[in-house]
């Protein structure tokens, strides 16, 4: 595995991603019942924006950063801004220079009851997940597939939470089918759990078949959010993602319909940015 998060932190797929971790995350705090929350590809939980990665893509100068030199911004997006802030409130600056993965965005907001269990291959990431995490028993880091924790990890002894599936995508189709079997086997353990997958969409038509694979499962309450920055006319270029949420969370749609405009105003480059909201399966 080649991959490393490091060189797209903070980048335009990471803000859409997070920006609806947090309103997922949100969502399960509306009831005070204790939630796990499991992130089966967490990453090393914390990047460092001067660090030789980020700035070799330069990715997150058009991600974060924007929300940064917006003149203003969208109240949609602040809840999400505010807590990338308050982890750069050392900076007498003002300058952003570390950037929270979900894991670290989960943990901030998580109650004294609640729980998060992170599962990470790599070594180097995983040693980050643990330095991170060591003086906090409400998360668990585990160094081993995501996909197949998930078989042992569900469901949660909590009943309620959500499962945030955010792979590299190194192989994107394998990565499609890996996840529908997944979710097919996490989502029969436990049906009412939420679960979140983010995608990347370099051209639409790969990512049909994985939309249309949730209907046909006989998966229910199946939400998808998509933000293109670029027309999908390149094989080679990340030109938009999305997000599928299974058991969306009560007029989680209405909530979406408003941080997506906001998402696509400040994220915008050469041309109108495009979004788009839709039920994949009905409530
Ligand atoms: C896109 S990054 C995760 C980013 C993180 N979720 C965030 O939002 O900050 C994907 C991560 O998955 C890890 N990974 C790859 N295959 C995995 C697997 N089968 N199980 C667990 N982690 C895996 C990679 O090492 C990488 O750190």
């Amino acid at each position: 595995m080649n991959y490393r998060h490091a060189f797209h932190a903070g980048n335009f797929a990471d803000v859409f991603k997070h920006a609806i971790l947090i309103g997922l995350i949100e969502a399960l705090k509306t009831k005070s019942t204790p939630f796990c929350y499991i992130d089966t590809h967490a990453g090393a939980g914390e990047y460092d924006l001067r660090g030789l990665e980020p700035n070799k893509t330069g990715e997150f100068v058009d991600g974060v950063q924007r929300l940064l030199i917006a003149d203003s911004l969208p109240a949609s997006l602040r809840p999400y801004f505010d807590l990338v802030r308050a982890l750069n409130a050392d900076d007498a600056n003002g300058h952003l220079h570390r950037y929270p993965g979900s894991p670290l965005l989960a943990r901030s907001l998580l109650r004294d009851t609640d729980r998060a269990v992170l599962c990470e291959l790599q070594d180097d990431e995983v040693a980050s997940l643990k330095k991170l995490f060591a003086a906090d028993t409400r998360i668990g880091v585990h160094q081993r597939d995501g996909y197949a924790a998930l078989a042992a990890l569900l469901p949660p002894k909590e009943r309620r939470g959500l499962v945030l599936i955010d792979p590299p995508f190194e192989a994107q189709r394998d990565e499609f089918r890996s996840i529908e079997a997944t979710i097919k086997s996490a989502y029969a353990r436990w049906p009412t759990g939420v679960f979140a997958v983010w995608y990347p969409i370099k051209q639409h038509q790969h990512v049909l078949p994985f939309q249309r694979w949730f209907a046909r499962h006989g998966v229910k309450k199946t939400l998808m959010a998509e933000l293109m920055l670029q027309p999908d006319d390149s094989p080679l270029r990340l030109n938009g993602c999305g997000m599928v949420i299974v058991n969306a969370p009560w007029q989680f749609d209405r909530w979406l319909e408003k941080l997506m405009p906001d998402l696509a105003q400040v994220l915008a480059r050469e041309s109108r940015a495009e979004w788009h909201v839709e039920w994949l399966v009905p409530e």
